[in-house]
């Protein structure tokens, strides 16, 4: 049988560096467990506009479209902060979660034991944090049309269009019940129906959806800026979070900074199911490219190796495998490696980006 495929896309700024410990990785994998992935790389965001004046080439979508799954880094950078619109890094990445129809987005926040001492709120708040934001990520106010700047009476109007179909709040509701049901049966789901009648729809049609498919699974709602306000006030009482495109976008910056770091958190970003059944798939850092620090073997990792394990456990069925992989992570964190993004006000001596990765690998070995 032919090995399961991955394309690489690396992407901007620190992207490649953190993906270089992601590649020794999968090679360990294939190495050490038999588990070897057919691996392609391509370009996203500014360095494909540099290279092809484009931040996303016909034949790198193409390219994702055809693998079991896409990793991707990162794009974006300030050199690129006056490009047209349609020519920006981020822009590629729009157009892989589009193209492939990637409507489920999971951003997990979860506090390692070791950092709960790094968020900035109290240890005992955050300390054993375990919550699944679940964000729709093709439809809303990031796609809706019409959209664009337009001039009015005279002057210009700026427009974008929250906009939700049934269907597509259908979907992206049983995936965060499907998730609920593996972990602790709740489901908080987000909007503001108080002002927006795409939110009337989507609170209506997720209590649908869990009264006909998913009675046994508790269902709550709370419109988003209340949700901002609980997640920092007491965030072990939600589970999953399902909500929409541009909310999801927030909440999740706000959840991952609970846990000390936005270095470590991962991203699953899933659509249907191909020929094949896996679900079509993207896996990203929740992390930006951060031009500040690329280049200097500054950057943490583990968000793009954690984003790994999210692959072994959603494309590729090996969940024993991701358990291993994101226990080893626990293990380095719990020996006090830290990469600079992780220096407490006790200070130390951090560990460089590639070494992070060597550390990661010494306790994959020594799970063995
Ligand atoms: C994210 C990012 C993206 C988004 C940007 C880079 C387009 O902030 O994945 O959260 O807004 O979705
Ligand atoms: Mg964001």
């Amino acid at each position: 049988m032919a090995n399961p495929s991955l394309l690489i896309l690396a992407g901007d700024g620190i992207g490649p560096e953190v993906m270089a410990e992601v590649k020794k990785i999968i090679g360990w994998y294939g190495d050490k467990r038999g588990l070897a992935f057919d691996v392609s790389e391509d370009l996203v965001g500014g360095c494909s506009y540099d290279a092809h004046g484009t931040p996303l080439t016909d034949a790198a979508m193409a390219k994702a479209q055809a693998v079991d799954a896409v990793l991707l880094g990162a794009v974006g950078g300030p050199q690129y902060d006056d490009l047209d619109f349609a020519l920006k890094p981020e822009r590629g990445l729009l157009r892989l979660r589009k193209e492939m129809d990637l409507y489920s987005n999971l951003r997990p926040a979860q506090c390692f034991d070791a950092l709960a001492d790094f968020s900035s709120l109290k240890k005992d708040v955050v300390a054993g944090l375990d919550i699944m934001i679940v964000r729709e990520l093709t439809s809303g106010v990031y796609f809706g049309e019409p959209r664009g700047i337009f001039t009015e009476g005279g002057e210009r109007v700026g427009i974008n269009t929250q906009r939700y179909t049934e269907s597509q709040i259908v979907r992206v509701a049983r995936s965060a019940f499907e998730l609920a049901r593996r972990r602790g049966n709740k489901v908080c789901s987000v909007e503001k129906a108080n002002v927006m009648e795409s939110g009337v729809l989507w609170r209506e049609v997720v209590t649908k959806v869990r009264d006909a498919e998913y009675p046994d699974v508790a269902l709550s709602h709370m419109y988003a800026d209340n949700c901002a306000m609980q997640l920092v006030r007491n965030p072990k009482q939600f589970d999953v979070i399902v909500t929409d495109n541009l909310f999801g976008d927030i909440l999740s910056d706000c959840a991952a900074m609970l846990t000390g770091s936005l270095g470590m958190l991962p991203s699953a970003s899933l659509g249907a199911p191909m020929a094949n059944g896996r679900p079509k798939a993207l896996y990203e850092p929740v992390h930006g490219s951060a031009p500040d620090i690329a280049g200097q073997g500054k950057a943490n990792p583990i968000a793009c190796v954690l984003s790994f394990a999210m692959a072994l456990r959603y494309s590729f069925d090996q969940g024993s495998e991701a358990d291993r992989l994101e226990k080893a992570v626990e293990k380095v964190l719990a020996d006090g490696v830290r990469t600079a993004d992780l220096m407490g006000p006790e200070g130390g001596v951090p560990v460089t980006t590639s070494e992070m990765g060597d550390r990661i690998i010494a306790a994959l070995d020594a799970s063995l």
